[in-house]
């Protein structure tokens, strides 16, 4: 009997056609020998096709497994996840808390504090309360950023005052929550993590923009960003990234995958975690897998992996009570 493994992509945020790329690489790559392909897709309205999945245990016989392949809102922020724990489906992937947590940069800073991980000068504000004076404790130049969004969406380096006021607004048209952080100049560092109760670290990598920093269209439309798979580091710091990766990941409680990504300052030779991304880009070119591939996990063996550990978290859920 094949395994029959719901594919569900595309959605509702700014990073729908990442997904649709994530979803096709990840398709591909399922050995057809052992997997029965579904696939969901969810188009910019939120319309899912060929049909929704329902809330109610039982109600797709028909799916063993579900893989969200979902970046960024309604999708990577536990949204997606509580649907399918309402629908007693296994999924790949964080779970509702870990997601939702991930997905919010205050809540995971705030999370990674109480383990004492390494993260950088912030402070939050709303958009109800938008008083750039909350940030005069920061020296220039500092991040703005929505809280919960992704791809660089609604962020700025804002240089000087004018320039942070507009960033604030900026970032306030995205999410009623924003965070502002001290800038950091030096490397853009990433790591893949893969597990539940065990997760391993792999072999980090190097992000070097093109621009000013990391934006969208560095991201997604220039093509002019180099990555190094392994980074050129020292051991030690490569141990260091390792160690503080899976740190982080235990800290959300994540389970199945996340890519850890750090700011390494020049000026100081200090680490800190920027950000943890449950649902990381899963394109055939996407740092998560090739940073597998280069710790020698092959792309279709990733998938395996992944899917193994959905089942094992859900067998292990099965032996919990839920009423008296
Ligand atoms: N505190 C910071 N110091 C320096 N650069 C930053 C900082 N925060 C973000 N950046 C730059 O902005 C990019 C996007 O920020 P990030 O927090 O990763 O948001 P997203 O979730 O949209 O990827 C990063 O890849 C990096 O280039
Ligand atoms: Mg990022």
């Amino acid at each position: 009997m094949k395994l029959r493994v719901a594919v569900i992509y595309g959605g509702r945020s700014g990073e729908h056609e990442v997904s649709l790329r994530s979803a096709r690489a990840i398709l591909d790559a399922m050995d057809p020998a052992k997997y029965e392909k579904i696939e969901y897709l969810i188009d910019r309205e939120g319309k899912w096709s060929p049909r929704p999945i329902l809330p109610e245990p039982g109600a797709q016989p028909e799916i063993d497994v579900a893989f969200p392949v979902l970046h960024g809102t309604f999708g990577e922020d536990g949204t997606v996840q509580g649907l399918l724990e309402l629908a007693a489906l296994p999924y790949v992937g964080a779970g509702v808390l870990a997601s939702a947590v991930s997905m919010d940069k205050e809540m995971m800073k705030r999370v990674c504090k109480e383990r004492m991980l390494p993260i950088v000068d912030y402070v939050v504000l709303s958009r109800e309360r938008l008083d750039p004076r909350a940030c005069a404790g920061l020296p220039f130049p500092v991040f703005v950023k929505p809280a919960n969004l992704g791809s660089s969406v609604g962020i700025s380096k804002a240089r000087n005052q004018p320039e942070l006021e507009a960033a604030l607004a900026l970032a306030a048209q995205y999410d009623r929550k924003i965070i502002v952080e001290r800038g950091i100049a030096g490397r853009e560092l990433e790591c893949s993590v893969l597990g539940n109760e065990a997760p391993a670290a792999s072999l980090p990598c190097e992000i070097l923009p093109s621009r000013e920093f990391y934006d969208y269209e560095d991201k997604y439309l220039l093509d002019r960003a180099q990555t190094q798979v392994p980074a050129d580091l020292p051991a030690e710091r490569t141990e260091e990234i390792r160690r503080l990766a899976v740190e982080c990941y235990r800290a959300v409680e994540c389970e199945g995958m996340a890519r850890v990504d750090f700011l390494l300052e020049a000026a100081t030779g200090r680490l800190y975690i920027n950000e943890i991304n449950t649902i990381p880009g899963f394109t055939s070119i996407s740092m998560y897998p090739k940073m597998w591939e280069h710790s020698g996990l092959a792309f279709g063996e990733l998938i395996d992996r992944l899917i193994a550990l959905a089942l094992d978290r859900d067998r292990k859920k099965k032996a919990t009570r839920f009423t008296r």
